[in-house]
């Protein structure tokens, strides 16, 4: 199936992120958020990140142009009838996805495939809202999105064949390196990368060390481009409890379960990048 017009729908740093990638790979985008001034404010962060592109000589100045006017803004979920595709990237919240589902599946076209960038819901659930389910997929990028290679193209128990090959489709024109996997809780790269990290909030308060301490052993012993700390930091320490719970409710492993010390900073705000503190502060 041909894909010429993608509809994301929530403009965060991921939705922001999958626009970016979808533009710069000649789609038209049409990004929904809830108000203007998000949407706006999703433009605008694209928009810097392609001007860095051009600066660095990686994009030719007429080929920004060209991309951010293949992107269009709304606040109706209607103006995505016409999407042969549409991604969603709201809130990490069973309820919410559901209802969106069920809105998407009477406004956009019934062969037009819907897609979840839900990290640790099961996308058979959220496909389950429909009455469609063989066309809903999960399509799961990786934070930060234009720059991580990985999307994992999620199987759901009902998603047709079709479906999951013309995501995968989409992915590899986006330039990413697609994956096929069946639904299963955290999919490949959470399953593995939630308890983790979970071992590593962990560390801290059994090897006494600070998370400089932590992000310098993890970076200088173990390889990983970034510590720990900063990696929760920049997912968001919301995102990553939520994830944490989801799994540990669906898997009962105890590793899974999000450690008190990181849900003690959730409750107290400290989201990490976003809200400008978590494990370190920002400016
Ligand atoms: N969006 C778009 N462009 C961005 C960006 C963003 N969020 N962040 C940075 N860029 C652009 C910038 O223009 C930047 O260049 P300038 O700083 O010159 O403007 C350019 O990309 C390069 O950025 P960096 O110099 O910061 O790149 P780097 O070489 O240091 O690598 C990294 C950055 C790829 C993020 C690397 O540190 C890395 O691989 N970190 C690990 C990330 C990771 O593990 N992510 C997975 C998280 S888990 C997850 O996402 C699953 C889930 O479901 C929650």
């Amino acid at each position: 199936m041909e894909i010429r017009r993608i509809g994301v729908v929530g403009l965060g740093a991921m939705g922001a992120g999958i626009a970016q990638l979808g533009i710069e790979a000649g789609y038209a985008v049409v990004g929904r958020e809830i108000s203007a001034d998000l949407g706006e404010r999703a433009r605008e962060r694209i928009a810097h990140f392609l001007e860095r592109k051009v600066e660095k000589d990686q994009l030719a100045a007429e080929e920004r142009e060209d991309a951010l006017a293949r992107l269009t803004l709304t606040t109706d979920l209607s103006a995505l009838a016409d999407c042969d595709l549409v991604i969603e990237a709201i809130v990490e919240d069973l309820g919410a996805k559901l209802e969106l589902f069920r809105e998407l599946e009477r406004i956009v076209r019934p062969e037009a495939i819907l897609a979840t960038n839900t990290s640790a819901l099961s996308v058979t659930e959220i496909a389950a809202a429909t009455s469609t389910p063989e066309r809903v997929v999960g399509m799961h990028f990786f934070n930060p999105a234009p720059l991580m290679p990985l999307v994992e193209i999620v199987r759901a128990e009902l998603s047709a064949e079709e479906a999951v090959e013309t995501a995968y489709g989409v992915a590899e024109r986006m330039g990413k390196r697609p994956i096929r996997c069946h639904d299963t809780p955290g999919f490949v790269v959470n399953r593995i990368l939630i308890p983790l990290l979970n071992d590593c909030i962990r560390a801290l308060d059994e090897a006494r060390v600070t998370p400089e301490v932590l992000d310098t052993a993890m970076t200088a012993g173990a390889g990983w481009p970034m510590g720990p700390c900063t990696l929760v930091d920049l997912v968001g320490i919301d995102v990553h409890v939520h994830a944490s719970e989801a799994l540990y409710e669906k898997l009962r492993e105890p590793r899974m379960a999000p450690p008190p010390r990181i849900v003690a900073m959730r409750n107290a705000g400290l989201l990490g990048r976003k809200s400008g503190r978590g494990f370190y502060r920002y400016d």
